[in-house]
């Protein structure tokens, strides 16, 4: 049990003496292995967030979404295609894709990686498991150091390491937080997602922390990101925008789009047929316009942060 925890909300950043003059002068630029991005902003491997559309948007805007796992291998194979068949403006996007620890994973995680996804998420709700363990050996049989592999989710200094030491590239972080979880509700564990955050960061290992869930504006983001965080995953935040799946719901109250958990009863019944354990919930959210202009908000709210904090890069901050 733990004892004393904060998240997000409890804690403001202390404003730092600064001499950043613009806030053009701050740099975002984060990294996973050898790819670069321009914002340390990855979307979530759900699929109410992240398909073709959702990943070519993010590229242009210099960030990077997540191909969700929750379809045929066939279907998944196609929208990495998409991606990559037809470029955005400034060239072919960086292709990161969703796989399982169980059932048809590495035959996915092959047919993904040949038709050109270049980083493999390895996407399950508690990510310090034995399953990971042998998913993350098979893979790098497979993969060598040809792929970077990004598994979680795990809330612990612990499971940090142990994720790192089995093969992680980077690692996704917080358990419970997410703003559809019912986790902490259906079982009674996890971890306010900010502790996470600087509990991971303590590790001597030095492989990316994907700061993921419970993020509802950008100072939560500067506060990831000054608690230790290389990237943000952001499911919420990028709901209801037009390059989300799925179609808009006409009411008299508005324009809305579903977002929902994976492991809401929904979601569930659609892509397994059936319902296990029950530890998300769908809803339904405003629609919000083009995902680049809530982005570019983003951005501006998380440079401001770093000019208060007199920081210039992610590093500094
Ligand atoms: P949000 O940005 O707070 O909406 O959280 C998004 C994150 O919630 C995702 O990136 C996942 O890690 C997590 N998540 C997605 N579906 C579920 C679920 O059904 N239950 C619990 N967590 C989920």
């Amino acid at each position: 049990m733990i004892q004393e925890a904060l998240t997000y909300n409890d804690v403001l950043l202390v404003p730092q003496y600064s001499d950043i003059v613009s806030r053009k002068e701050v740099d975002l630029t984060s990294w996973l292995s050898d790819h670069q991005f321009r914002l340390p902003i990855i979307a979530s491997p759900m699929d109410t967030i992240s398909e073709t559309k959702m990943a070519k948007a993010m590229g242009e805007t210099g960030g990077l979404a997540v191909i969700h796992r929750y379809n045929s291998v066939e279907k998944q194979v196609k929208i990495v295609e998409s991606i990559i068949e037809d470029p955005c403006s400034y060239g072919i996007p960086t292709v990161a894709a969703a796989v399982g620890t169980s059932g048809d994973y590495l035959e996915r995680a092959a047919a993904l990686v040949g038709h050109g996804a270049k980083i493999l998420c390895v996407d399950v709700a508690h990510g310090h498991h034995v399953l990971m363990k042998l998913a993350l050996e098979k893979l790098r049989e497979l993969f060598g150091d040809t792929v970077h592999i990004m598994p979680g989710n795990v809330a612990t200094l612990e499971g940090y390491n142990d994720l790192v030491d089995w093969g992680a590239d980077s690692v996704r972080c917080n358990i419970g937080g997410g703003s559809i979880c019912s986790t902490r509700i259906q079982t009674g564990h996890g971890i306010p997602g900010l502790h996470t955050i600087i509990d991971c960061a303590r590790s001597d290992r030095n492989v990316p922390i994907i700061a993921d869930g419970g993020i509802r504006n950008s100072g939560d983001i500067v506060k990831a990101l000054a608690a230790g965080a290389d990237f943000v995953m952001l499911g919420s935040l990028l709901s209801g925008t037009d390059e989300t799946p799925g179609d808009v719901i006409n009411t008299r109250e508005g324009k809305f789009k579903a977002y929902r958990g994976m492991a809401s009863k929904d979601a569930q019944v659609e892509w397994r047929g059936r319902t296990a354990s029950l530890e998300g919930i769908a809803t339904t959210v405003a629609c919000k316009g083009p995902v680049n202009e809530i982005i570019l908000e983003l951005e501006r709210g998380i440079r401001s942060g770093l000019s208060y904090s007199g920081a210039r890069h992610i590093s500094e901050l």
